[in-house]
């Protein structure tokens, strides 16, 4: 039989909405392509003819390969330093801001951490400000849905090209250089890794399994995928796991003005805990 990698709407809908289900990730009419592009691997490593065929295989073997599936979909572009006035803003007020209070707990949440970028980044930021003085008790938690993306994360070994932007001080001081028959990489040193706890979590879930809050969450660049209400909902829990003067950052690309008064604006894309 010839493969037909055309995937009709009615597969698409039945598609879409366990993505929805799963993920809370919305996708729109004009996806169907994005989505039959990315899932094309998919089928052809369990060597299925069509999306019909992958439909019900899915829901056979729902537990298994629900994984895969929603790995296939989810977007995970990001980089170092990405919309860098974050960081800035960490270096020029909040982490004066916490060393003025003498406190030693400081939690950062990456909540959608994709590859490791985002985390690692703000492990630099960290390490850069604190002169080697980091806090004693400080924690960087890095949570997504996607196994693949964390596997990488974890991994830590980042193709050159795509560090072309990173300040050579920091490929430096963070970094060890190595190539292969796959070209040139840089690895994330010991002491960046093990400054970053990586965990599978995914952000529709009632309860999350930390117990204490956090100092400041960065959820970049995740909710633009969400609906409204998924989004006010995530809000609600954002704002409960976030200590009294804690902040939320989003992506320069989201809004959260007419979706929740919980938050109130402190600089671009960036938010206060409202007590
Ligand atoms: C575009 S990346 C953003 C990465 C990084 N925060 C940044 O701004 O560069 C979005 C990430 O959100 C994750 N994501 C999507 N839906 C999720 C969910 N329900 N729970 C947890 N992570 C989710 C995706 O797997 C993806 O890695």
């Amino acid at each position: 039989m010839i493969n037909n990698y055309n995937l009709s709407d009615n597969d698409f809908n039945k598609l879409r909405d366990i993505i929805y289900k799963e993920a809370g990730i919305k996708l729109g009419d004009v996806k169907k392509i994005l989505m039959q592009s990315r899932l094309i691997k998919r089928l052809r490593d369990l060597k299925l003819d069509n999306f019909t065929e992958y439909y019900e295989y899915l829901i056979n073997n729902y537990e298994d390969e629900k994984i895969n599936f929603i790995n296939s979909i989810t977007t995970n572009k990001t980089d170092f330093f990405r919309e860098n006035d974050h960081f800035e803003y960490m270096k020029s007020k909040i982490l004066p801001d916490f060393e003025k209070k003498k406190e030693k707990e400081l939690r950062i949440w990456s909540a959608g951490c994709s590859t490791g970028e985002e985390p690692y980044t703000i492990a630099i930021t960290l390490f850069e400000y604190f002169n080697g003085k980091v806090p004693p008790e400080f924690l960087i938690l890095a949570t997504d849905i996607d196994t693949q993306v964390l596997d990488k994360a974890r991994d830590g070994n980042y193709a050159a090209d795509h560090l072309s932007d990173v300040d050579p001080k920091y490929l430096k001081n963070y970094f060890t250089y190595n190539n292969s028959h796959k070209g040139d990489f840089y690895r994330v040193n010991d002491q960046l890794k093990n400054a970053v706890y990586f965990r599978r979590l995914n952000l529709l879930q009632d309860e999350y399994p930390m117990k204490k809050k956090f100092d400041i969450i960065f959820c970049r660049n995740v909710i633009i995928y969400f609906d409204r209400e998924t989004q006010k909902k995530l809000f609600e829990k954002y704002h409960s796991y976030l200590k009294d003067d804690g902040y939320l950052l989003i992506g320069h690309s989201e809004n959260i003005t007419s979706i929740t008064d919980r938050f109130s604006l402190a600089g671009r894309t960036i938010y206060r805990k409202v007590v």
